[in-house]
């Protein structure tokens, strides 16, 4: 029997016991449990195969409630959540007292984000805790962003997928840090950096050797379809490097046309990045599932979510 379901409270009933749901967000899908749960969260992090050191991001369901979740919100931060929340970033601010060590892997901040899904906004409206969700596939997989992904990843570990249609955006949300009251920029997502300077000015990317080592979703290798993964500036050039096998092409806006090829996905025949965004894993999970002997992606234009997209394609992608 399938476990994705529209029942919000059945969802309701699952997570005051403590136990797991997957939920939609705007982004990609969440696993959900209770963040004040110590059941619960040790559960997230064993069905998700996750090292306790990484940390988890707690959704709250407005703003109003923020100060429950940090102890302290700078300037900019305050501007950040009144522009782009309910929405795809998440800002790390010092954490509250009462949040369990747990969820922030013994760091003394906290990840939280408002998300913008009317099912999701409504259950958290319901309930009388946050939720901490990661993204609901095993560690080092590609993010769900249907409710089919996540039943095939954890069918047999959890009760139900919550079922609110594919993700809008499609790609995992914007990470913000502080550091002396100036932010930083730790993940690349869905809310593009243009539309964050554009409120509050420049703003910094930490770079790859200032990386925490303690925030995986950083690492060098992460967001991976199991198939060899390649991309490229030139697909013409790189499926000349693989003959006699079985190819699947990622492209932005063009078909390549050749008898090289076994299987094609377009993201977006409008060069619309958004639209691009919101089809890239699932288009990812379906070549994966393809039995193909490697998958070459397109690099995308270096603007806008096309650099948060080539970030994903380039974690991918990495020494497989
Ligand atoms: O769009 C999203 O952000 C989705 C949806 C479900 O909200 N969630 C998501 O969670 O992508 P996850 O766990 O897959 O990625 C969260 C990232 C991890 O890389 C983690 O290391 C980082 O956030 N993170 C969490 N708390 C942090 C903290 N206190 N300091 C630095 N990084 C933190
Ligand atoms: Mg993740």
């Amino acid at each position: 029997m399938s476990i994705i379901s529209k029942d919000i409270q059945k969802a309701i009933t699952l997570l005051t016991n403590e136990e797991l749901v997957a939920i939609p967000t705007e982004t990609v899908y969440g696993l959900a449990g209770n963040i004040f749960s110590e059941k619960a969260i040790k559960c997230i992090f064993k069905t998700k195969k996750r090292p306790f050191f990484n940390p988890l991001i707690v959704h709250i369901s407005s703003v109003d409630v923020l100060e429950t979740i940090v102890s302290e919100v700078p300037k900019k931060a305050k501007i950040l959540a009144k522009h782009f929340w309910p929405g795809a970033m998440t800002l790390v601010l010092k954490k509250h007292k009462d949040i369990p060590d747990i969820i922030t892997a013994g760091k003394d901040t906290v990840a939280v984000r408002v998300p913008n899904h009317p099912v999701t906004i409504t259950l958290l409206n319901q309930l009388p805790f946050p939720l901490a969700a990661p993204s609901a596939n095993p560690f080092n997989n590609i993010s769900p962003t249907k409710p089919a992904h996540v039943e095939r990843y954890f069918k047999n570990d959890i009760k139900m997928v919550l079922d609110g249609g594919s993700c809008k955006n499609g790609i995992e949300s914007t990470i913000i840090g502080f550091e002396d009251d100036e932010p930083i920029i730790y993940r690349l997502g869905a809310l593009a950096l243009e539309d964050i300077e554009a409120v509050i000015g420049a703003v910094r990317i930490k770079n790859k050797k200032e990386e925490n080592p303690d925030a995986p979703g950083m690492l060098d290798k992460h967001y991976s379809p199991l198939t060899r993964t390649i991309l490229t500036s030139s697909i013409t050039k790189e499926i000349k490097k693989y003959p006699n096998k079985k190819i699947g092409i990622l492209t932005f806006n063009t078909s390549f046309k050749s008898d090289a090829i076994s299987y094609e996905i377009i993201l977006s025949k409008n060069k619309d990045l958004q639209e691009a965004a919101s089809k890239l894993y699932d288009a990812l999970h379906e070549l994966d599932h393809l039995n193909l002997d490697v998958i070459i992606a397109e690099k995308l234009p270096e603007t806008g979510l096309g650099n948060s997209m080539n970030d994903r394609l380039q974690r991918a992608a990495f020494s497989n």
